[in-house]
């Protein structure tokens, strides 16, 4: 499947430990920077329908606000209970200062 690179800002924007949300073509996606590496998810707990946005990062593990099941960002799995499957990662490059995100497919 071809690469689709969208640009969705610059990398300096994002503090380490922090990340922000874009939406690219009708879905939303966090992208988080922990340390000097960029990651990026589905905003959406694969529990139930709900924002992961609306929850908080612990090193690269983001937790949903409503349940509270952890998730890895960089492999989307679940880290405990309830939520059972994993949310869908997306790579996130960096060129030049620039962050592009591949929605083309899962990582
Ligand atoms: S909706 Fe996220 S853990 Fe239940």
């Amino acid at each position: 499947m071809e690469k689709q690179l969208t640009d969705i800002g610059a990398a300096a924007d994002i503090d380490p430990g922090k990340f922000t949300t874009v939406t690219v073509g009708g879905r939303g996606y966090i992208v988080a920077r922990v340390e000097d590496r960029f990651y990026a998810v589905e905003d959406n707990c694969s529990h139930e329908d709900y924002p992961l946005s609306y929850g908080c990062l612990d090193g690269a593990y983001i937790k949903c606000s409503l349940h509270g099941s952890w998730f890895s960002l960089e492999s989307g799995e679940p880290q405990e209970p309830p939520a059972d499957e994993p949310i869908a990662t997306f790579r996130v490059l960096e060129r030049d200062g620039r962050l592009l995100l591949d929605t083309s497919q899962p990582a």
